[in-house]
């Protein structure tokens, strides 16, 4: 693949790369969620109006080939450049541990059809990504599964909660403001220029 650099909107190196010819390809921002009671109760009302539809649960291990096959599916649905890709999961990366951890939501029938998985730092909580099955969006569910997440990892003391995405991803930008996240860095993605023959 071509070579990239990414770079916040505001660093110097940027006005570096654009004279040596560098040429932006995709911009990305991140976002930050600023957690009090009335925020907590539009989460709450989120996961709440997902019911009956479906059930929204953490994810176990138990899960892992359902997490697996729903990231099979749509592993060519997330758009952006490299600043945002999705990396295919293994079944590692599809089995929580204490610090990624999911949450998911299921249909009566126990097929799941949204996920969501944070990485949890000493301090920081950050998104990892989030999906929606096809034929199941645009009904809450994507944020009904981060909704979930925030509100039970806010229960356990964490009060950082960051995410990001494309701006090409007007579907997740939606969907994060949603929940409240306020979008506070953007970042642009260079890649080499073809400079003119001599
Ligand atoms: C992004 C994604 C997870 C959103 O999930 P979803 O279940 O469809 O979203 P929701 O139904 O919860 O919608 C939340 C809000 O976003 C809006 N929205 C959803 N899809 C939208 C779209 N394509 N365009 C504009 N707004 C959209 C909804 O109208 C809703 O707004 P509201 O709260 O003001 O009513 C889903 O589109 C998806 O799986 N995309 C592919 C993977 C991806 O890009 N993931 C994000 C990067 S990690």
């Amino acid at each position: 693949m071509q070579e990239r650099r990414v770079v916040r909107a505001d660093a110097p190196a940027r006005s570096e790369l654009e004279a040596q010819g560098w040429v932006m390809i995709a911009r990305s921002w991140g976002a930050g969620l600023a957690l009090d009671e009335q925020r907590r109760e539009r989460l709450r009302h989120l996961v709440d109006r997902a019911h009956p539809l479906v059930s929204v649960r953490e994810v176990t291990a138990s899960d892992a080939e359902a997490v697996l096959a729903l990231d099979r599916e749509t592993a060519h649905d997330y758009p952006g450049d490299i600043a945002t890709a999705h990396e295919a999961l293994t079944t590692a990366g599809a089995t929580p541990t204490a610090t990624h951890r999911g949450w998911g939501a299921f249909t009566a029938e126990g097929l799941l059809v949204a996920m969501t998985f944070a990485d949890t730092g000493p301090d920081v909580t950050e998104t990892d990504f989030t999906v929606v099955r096809r034929g199941w969006r645009r009904l809450g569910l994507g944020s009904a599964v981060k909704a979930a997440g925030v509100l039970a990892l806010a229960d356990e003391g964490r009060t950082v909660f960051r995410t990001g995405g494309s701006f090409d991803n007007p579907a997740s930008i939606a969907a994060n403001r949603s929940l409240g996240y306020e979008l506070d860095e953007e970042w642009l993605t260079y890649a080499p220029g073809s400079r003119p023959a001599r």
